[in-house]
């Protein structure tokens, strides 16, 4: 499958730690293979993301993802950062151009296409959104429905945190564990009424402890549009809940497949086929 590598060869990579789990080394060779472009994208393990940027100008690395734990860290080394990943916080792609290296954010835009794409009119304007959680995941969601128009409430456990991403982007803020002693309660309908779309971004749920869910299934009302980014597995208990009640749901391999199609446009100019991205993730998940 693998064409001739050669000495007009680009590299392109993926710096993390751990990368061993990651798929974005499958996905972006298939790409490069299916438009004939003369690249190979590997991935790096590292302890030091100076280190990683250094290489990216010592070797003439073309392009670069960037994930846990340097998306927040990059920043520094980089020569300049493009403004949504400057008001995200959080770097996910390097692209060197000639020796100048610039900072992109394509989860945000990976999250909210998704979603905009499942709701009624394309559009998040005015609607209502509940985030589950505030860590990285959660930043690139709630700045990406902010700009988008949407009102945001995150719901997170640690007060501290949730309070600070709430005010970050107008938001408000509610505390996980209430909510769902609320929800148990049965006191929710005035609330749930106005609640157009809930994302999950906290691991909960994921591999190997697949019975749990962030929120008490009593939340769920089926005019509601549910997103997870937890694709390991692919139907959470959360999606599972979600259907049950009558909802529509995106799976957790929508963000990952619109963040990468995004970045393979920063790295080629080419927007790739979304369809056969999925195809070949889910072959390799189903293969494993
Ligand atoms: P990421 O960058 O991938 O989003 P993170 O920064 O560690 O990861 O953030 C994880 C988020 O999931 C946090 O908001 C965390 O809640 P706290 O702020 O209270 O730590 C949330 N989270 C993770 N595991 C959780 C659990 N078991 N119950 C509730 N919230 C959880």
């Amino acid at each position: 499958m693998i064409k001739q590598i050669i000495q007009s060869t680009k590299l392109y990579c993926i710096f993390g730690k751990p990368v061993s789990h990651s798929m974005s080394p499958l996905v972006h060779n298939m790409l490069f293979n299916e438009f004939g472009i003369d690249a190979v994208y590997l991935a790096f393990e590292i302890n030091d993301i100076k280190k990683g940027v250094d290489s990216i100008r010592t070797l003439g690395i073309k392009g670069a993802s960037i994930t846990i734990p340097f998306k927040e860290h990059i920043f520094e080394y980089l020569d300049e950062i493009d403004e949504t990943a400057l008001k995200i916080g959080a770097v996910n792609t390097v692209i060197n151009r000639n020796g100048y290296l610039v900072g992109y954010n394509t989860d945000c835009a990976g999250a909210v296409e998704p979603l905009k794409e499942a709701l009624s009119e394309n559009s998040l304007e005015g609607k209502n959104v509940l985030i589950i959680g505030a860590g990285g995941a959660a930043r690139a969601v709630a700045f990406g429905v902010k700009k988008e128009g949407g009102n945001i409430t995150i719901l997170n456990r640690s007060k501290d945190k949730g309070e600070k991403l709430a005010s970050q982007v107008n938001g408000k803020y509610l505390s996980l564990s209430e909510y769902n002693e609320q929800a148990s309660a049965n006191n929710m309908d005035n609330y749930l009424e106005y609640i157009d779309s809930i994302i999950n971004t906290t691991s909960i749920g994921m591999t190997p402890n697949i019975a749990e869910s962030p929120v008490n299934h009593e939340l769920f009302d089926k005019k509601m549009t549910v997103m997870d980014i937890v694709y390991n597995p692919l139907k959470t208990k959360f999606l599972k809940d979600a259907e049950l009640a009558g909802c529509k749901t995106i799976d957790g391999l929508a963000m990952f497949i619109h963040q990468g199609a995004a970045q393979f446009e920063l790295f080629t100019g080419i927007k790739p086929p979304h369809k056969l991205m999925r195809e070949t993730v889910l072959d390799l998940l189903k293969s494993k």
